[in-house]
Parts: structure tokens; sequence; C-alpha cells
């Protein structure tokens, strides 16, 4: 890995230029750029400039982000995210010239991007609540030729009111909520896109704002490292078998861990839901799915260093999506079949009830087969909290501290083709 140079940096050397187009190419041919606009923006900045700490083939690589600042664990707290994720959610965001927009997590990089979209007449705010971040992205912006990106330093929490309202607001980093300051920072039909997580799943979900809430519009998935600050949120988890075993409930969940205490000294029922997947497609939709149908949805994840092989689960995997219900447990696993390209869903159940919780489970992965398999997805709406029960849609209802998240499943055939689209080649 060589350091980016005086000499090789800048829009104008021809090796950066070469792989700007390389990288642009390829998020053209992968569906990830469609619209010209955007197009034109990646081709313009010279994204270098935001990681002098890697090489140009790195810079460039598009599916790659470039970790900026890691905590004492070694977790990354900052990053320049991968082209792919920018790109998909500046093409998400629906921007045009004009626009005012808030960035919620600056690399500078992505902002660049914004500056470009939304032209002269525009305004892009960047907001993070790290001062060294702050610091780089402030000079690497004005290094870069866009010293009008005003990078503010706060927790996004309460948005940047001062520079308020804003056509669009783009989160980049994980959201386990909608603060109050997002909706009303917002203008009336103005988007908001944020990587959302539900039920322990991540989304990036582009949502437009209409009468008081929010409604998706498209779906992307993308890893995004998490808010910190006043929104940052750990879920809960249960530990079983000295922590072999951890079952983790992203949201509440008033079940009572006590009762599971020895769930698996009881036999284990395997029921198999002849439902299948291949062995390359998305778990996204069907992950999804079960987050919505079962109440008692968590992940249930093993500790490699002390597992004894109580939870099965086919190769390396260390984690399944299971269901507690009262003293019983489901987690879902799959079985080879005999198309090579096929494997088939299949649930182990501990607990007095374990057949009851398991054909439960596999009747939702059966239904998930049957109705939403390769369909559009769920659409996703965020009302504020405190809105009526009778004025949300029809779906599960998730509540957060300030936000109370619906999730519906039109069927496939409802909705027009594209406006959900769920894609990603590495989940
Ligand atoms: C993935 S990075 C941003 C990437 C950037 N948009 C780019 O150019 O690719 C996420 C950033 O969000 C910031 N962040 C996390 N929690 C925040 C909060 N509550 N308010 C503002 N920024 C936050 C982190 O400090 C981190 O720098």
């Amino acid at each position: 890995m060589t350091d980016v140079t005086e000499q090789d940096s800048g829009a104008g050397s021809d090796r950066a230029a070469h792989l700007r187009e390389r990288m642009v190419a390829e998020l053209i041919g992968n569906g990830d750029i469609v619209s010209g606009p955007v197009e034109a923006a990646m081709r313009t900045v010279a994204r270098e400039v935001f990681v002098p700490e890697v090489g140009l083939e790195d810079a460039y690589n598009a599916y790659d982000a470039v970790v900026t600042k890691r905590d004492g664990n070694g977790n990354a707290v900052s990053s320049v995210s991968a082209p792919q994720a920018q790109a998909a959610m500046l093409e998400q965001a629906d921007l045009g010239p004009g626009m005012r927009v808030l960035e919620v997590g600056s690399g500078g990089c992505n902002a660049a991007y914004l500056a470009e979209l939304v032209g002269p007449t525009g305004a892009v705010v960047s907001v993070d609540i790290d001062e060294d971040v702050v610091e780089r992205a402030r000079r690497l912006l004005a290094k870069a030729g866009y010293p009008r990106v005003d990078v503010v330093l706060a927790d996004a929490e309460l948005g940047v009111p001062e520079h308020a309202p804003y056509d669009r607001i783009l989160v980049t980093a994980g959201a386990w909520d909608v603060p109050p300051a997002w909706f009303s920072q917002l203008v009336e039909g103005g988007v908001l896109v944020a990587p959302l997580r539900v039920r322990g799943l991540t989304r990036t979900v582009s949502l437009a704002l209409a009468d008081g809430h929010l409604s998706s519009r498209s779906t992307r998935l993308f890893g995004f490292v998490p808010m910190r600050g006043t929104g940052a949120h750990d879920g809960m988890l249960w530990e079983l078998r000295d922590g072999e075993i951890g079952l983790r409930f992203d949201d509440v969940f008033d079940g009572d861990p006590a009762l599971l205490k020895d769930v698996f000294d009881g036999e284990r029922t395997d029921v198999w839901s002849g439902a299948t997947i291949g062995r390359t497609e998305l778990l996204a939709t069907v992950q999804m799915w079960l987050a919505t149908a079962l109440p008692g949805f968590c992940t249930v994840v093993v500790d490699k260093a002390r597992a004894t092989g109580v939870v099965s689960l086919p190769g390396n995997r260390t984690s399944a999506l299971g269901a507690v219900d009262g003293a019983n447990l489901a987690y879902v696993t799959t079985r080879a079949t005999d198309d090579e390209d096929l494997v088939e869903f299949g649930v182990h159940a501990y607990g007095p009830q374990a057949l009851r919780l398991a054909e439960e489970t596999a009747e939702h992965l059966r239904t998930w087969s049957r109705v939403h398999r390769g369909g559009p997805g769920p659409r996703i709406t965020v009302h504020p909290a405190g809105t009526a029960d009778d004025e949300l849609p029809d779906g599960r209802v998730v509540d957060k501290t300030h936000s109370r998240v619906t999730i519906s499943w039109p069927i496939a055939a409802n909705v027009a083709p594209g406006r959900e689209a769920l894609h990603h080649p590495t989940e």
C-alpha cells in the first residue's frame, strides 16, 4: 500500500483519473449509479484527497470503506464510506441544484459529491460529533476545492437548527431512531436517507416526509459505523450457558430470561420447512419477514471460543435468526438439498412447547417463500412517538424512543416493480 504523494494526488493525476473512470464504470455496471448528475459528481471529485492514508487503488475500490478512526478496542468509529454505498445513497436522495442538504457524519468526500449535486445555488451542511473528524473534513474539503461546505461539530440528534430547513437529510452513521429534529428540520416533501436499524436489521431507507410522517421510497443494504452520542442504542443481550449463547433483542421485549436458564438441557425439536433459498440469494427479505412476523424475534449469537455445539449451525456460522416465546427458544438453520444450488430452511427449537414454536416459525418461512421471496420487500413508515395506533398503517409496529416504525408487506403484484430495490452483493 503506497501513500498518495503530491505528484499523484488531485483530479489532474492520470492514474487517479483512470481509476476514477474505472470506479464509475463499475458502479454504473452494477446499477448503483443510475443518473447523469450522480455519475458526473463521482467523475469530478478527487476522492484520493479525502483518504490520504491509503494508496490510489484503495481510494478507488468501489466496495470498501476506508476507516479513518478507531476507538480503544479497535472498532471503527469513523470512515470514508465505500463508493458503492455513497453512490446508492446519493441516488436514493434524488438531489437537485439549489437544494439545501444536511449530511450526518462527515468524511469530506460525500459532502463534496453533495456539493457537486446541489451546485453553487445550493448549500451543504455536514455535522459530526467528533472534533478530529470535523477538523479533518474541513481541511480536506478546502484542499479539494469545496470551501463552501459548512462542517459543524455537534451531536446530530439535535440536527443543525441554525441552517435548517433542509430539502434532504443524509445520515451516514447507523441510526436506531429518528429524532424529532430530523422531522422538524426537513421541509414538507423532503427526503431523509438513513441506515435505519429495525429489530436488529439495518436497511438504508429513503423516506419522504408528508403529513408529519415518513414513508419509504426505496431500500438498500449497507453497513455503517454506529451512531454515537445521545442517539446511540445498544439493545438488550441475554446470556445463556455462561455466555456461550447470546440472544440479542434490538428493541423492547418484555420476556423473562430466567425462563430460558436451562432451556438447552431439554431435547431439541427439528422442523424442516420445505422452503428453500439459493446459496447466493439475498437473505434480506427473509430476515425482515421473520423480524416482522415473530413477536420474540432475536439474533442468536454463539461465542466461538466457548462453543460446545449446543447451537448447531452449518459451516462457520456463529449467528442465526431466532425467536423466544416464554420458556421456548427457536432458531433458523439450513441444510443441503438434492439441488446443490439450493438449501432448505429449518428450525431447531427447545422448551416445553418447542414443537409449536418450531412449526410456527417454519410456517412463516413457507409464507415468505410463497408470497414474498423475490418480491419488493417491506414498506417502512416512521411516525413520531405518541402517534395513535389507529393513525398507523397495518403492519408490525416497532416502538422507538422518538418514533414508531411500521413495517408493512405489500403483495408484490400491487407494487410498481422497482420501487423497492433490495440488493447488495455481500449480504
Ligand atoms: C461513515 S462516517 C461518515 C462518512 C462520510 N459521510 C463520508 O464522506 O463518507 C460516520 C460518521 O458519523 C459520525 N457520527 C456518529 N454519531 C454521530 C452523531 N450523533 N452526530 C454526528 N455525527 C456522528 C462519526 O463520528 C463518523 O465520523
